[in-house]
């Protein structure tokens, strides 16, 4: 039984707070130029209920495989792409991502692979080097990962005490940052999201990740063989979405993690 099993379709409502739009803006900037190629095969790990796997088939992939260890956020997204056109393009695997699996025809089939708020899921480093390798795996020499993470910080707990709570308050999430973690490698955090009151799925979501260090981050990439570049991309935060929340200043500090 996975943490996600009880959340399953109540997960959509994190798309409707701002917060939602922010990380949809951010994530299509640095994916989408990515999908123009002809023949783009693309491996969405951690899919949840879908949300991104449709749209990396909207967006140009030749075919999208979604993996995600929960049954019920798999159901979902097999819900969300059977009434989508691009059924015949994307297949799914209910896999723990901590296993590193090949899921292409053979090794390194994929020409990019996406992880939205996927390696957060990693408790330390050795999970962390587990799920890098299931994308060494899958990832074709040259490809690109495109990663969704928590705040790329050394000093994990300095972060916790400085950073704004109350912005992020105003997009719709609330994270509650709990234990420290061994080995100094960072904290458990809670994220509670509280969706705008008018929309249909308006509950309030939670669950727990792990906020760990950047370095860890680095160093596992390298461990588990990846050898490209490797950026931290800055969170923009568009004007539409800054003048709605009334938002006067820049740093919102969620970051994009690129390996290519
Ligand atoms: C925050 S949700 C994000 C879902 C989706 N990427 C999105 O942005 O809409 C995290 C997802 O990662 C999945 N997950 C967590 N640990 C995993 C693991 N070890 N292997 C595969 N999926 C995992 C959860 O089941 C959940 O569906």
């Amino acid at each position: 039984m996975s943490l996600y099993d009880n959340i399953g379709l109540k997960y959509n409502a994190v798309k409707y707070t701002p917060w939602g739009r922010l990380e949809l803006f951010n994530f299509k900037k640095h994916i989408q130029p990515l999908l123009t190629k002809p023949n783009t095969n693309v491996l969405d790990l951690g899919c949840g209920t879908g949300f991104y796997t449709e749209l990396l088939a909207e967006w140009g992939a030749t075919t999208v495989t979604a993996v995600d260890v929960s049954t019920t956020m798999l159901a979902g997204a097999k819900a969300r792409i059977r009434n989508s056109r691009y059924a015949s393009i994307v297949e799914f695997f209910q896999r723990d991502g901590l296993k590193p699996t090949v899921y292409g025809p053979k090794p390194q089939s994929y020409d990019l692979i996406a992880g939205v708020w996927f390696l957060n899921y990693a408790k330390d480093f050795k999970e962390l080097v587990c799920m890098f390798s299931t994308i060494r795996k899958n990832l074709r020499h040259g490809g690109v990962f495109v990663g969704v993470c928590m705040h790329p910080v050394e000093d994990v707990y300095n972060f916790i005490i400085h950073h704004n709570s109350k912005v992020w308050a105003m997009t719709g999430l609330e994270d509650i940052y709990q234990d420290r973690l061994p080995g100094d490698a960072g904290f458990v955090f809670k994220a509670v999201f509280h969706p705008p009151k008018d929309v249909r799925f308006g509950q309030t979501i939670e669950f727990e990740a792990y906020h760990l260090k950047k370095s860890l981050y680095e160093a596992a990439a390298r461990l588990a063989g990846l050898q490209g570049n490797l950026e931290w991309q800055h969170c923009e935060f568009p004007d539409n979405l800054r003048g709605e929340l009334g938002l006067n200043f820049d740093a919102l500090d969620v970051q994009f993690f690129v390996v290519k």
